[in-house]
């Protein structure tokens, strides 16, 4: 999604604020200078722990990349070994951080791609957001997972002002079973959860199997332009530009 806001001509920071269990960096095969976790506790500057990673991928606009790091000792400090104070001190920073990316260093968005549950970075990146996307199954545990999400965190951050849709993520739409594609019970299925849920359906996104066939998936929305997937991002950029 990052990449195709970038492909619009954007100038777009994708931040990989799953900080308990990283995997942006084996996504995007990179090791930066330096983690998201020196940036935070002003070890290193923005310069280091952000850097460029669209040239050659010919969009109209850029992407920019900030990884958490992956090693289990860098997960253990931010998760157990700091205090409370680091903590606190470390949130300013990040505060600062987006602050500066908009304003010194010209970002229109900023992605912040974080884990679910309400671990402390997980809500920081929820709290600096202005749109919330929240993905979910169509499942049973799914939908009870994401209600308790919703009435522990997600209403006291609306009330701030932020903007929360859901995306179903894997409904029918491609399946090899007809029976699963029809448009009329998707659209039953989008009602029935905005309802059990509490929040609107932005945007459903098909199962497409193919998907896992690649050994290394990448930039899917970009990559294969005229792939249903990469349509559905599209539709998903183009609904909230209109916001
Ligand atoms: N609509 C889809 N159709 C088919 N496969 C999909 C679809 N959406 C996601 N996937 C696949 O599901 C897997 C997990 O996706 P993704 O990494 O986005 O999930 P995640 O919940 O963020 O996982 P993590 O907790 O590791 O960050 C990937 O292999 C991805 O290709
Ligand atoms: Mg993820």
């Amino acid at each position: 999604m990052a990449a195709a806001y970038a492909s619009t001509g954007y100038k777009v920071c994708l931040l990989d604020m799953d900080v308990y269990a990283p995997s942006l960096c084996s996504y995007f095969r990179k090791t930066p200078r330096a983690y998201l976790n020196d940036l935070i506790e002003g070890k290193a500057g923005i310069e280091e722990a952000i850097f460029k990673v669209s040239d050659g991928l010919n969009l109209k606009g850029e992407l920019h990349l900030g990884l958490a790091s992956p090693s289990k000792e860098d997960i253990q400090d931010i998760e157990i070994r700091h205090d409370q104070k680091w903590q606190l001190s470390a949130l300013k920073q990040f505060l600062s951080i987006k602050r500066q990316l908009f304003s010194e260093h010209g970002f229109d968005f900023i992605f912040l791609d974080t884990s679910p549950g309400i671990r402390f970075w997980s809500i920081n990146a929820l709290a600096a957001s202005d749109i919330m996307l929240m993905l979910m199954k169509i499942s049973d545990m799914d939908i009870d997972g994401t209600k308790k999400m919703i009435s522990e965190i997600y209403d006291s951050l609306t009330r701030f002002g932020s903007k929360n849709y859901l995306i179903l993520n894997k409904v029918g739409g491609a399946s090899p079973r007809e029976e699963y594609n029809d448009p009329s019970s998707i659209a039953t299925i989008e009602e029935e959860i905005s309802r059990a849920v509490g929040m609107p359906v932005i945007l459903s996104i098909p199962c497409y199997c193919d998907l896992q066939f690649n050994r290394h998936e990448y930039l899917s929305a970009i990559n294969t332009p005229t792939h249903g997937f990469a349509l559905k991002v599209k539709e998903l950029v183009e609904k909230l530009d209109k916001f």
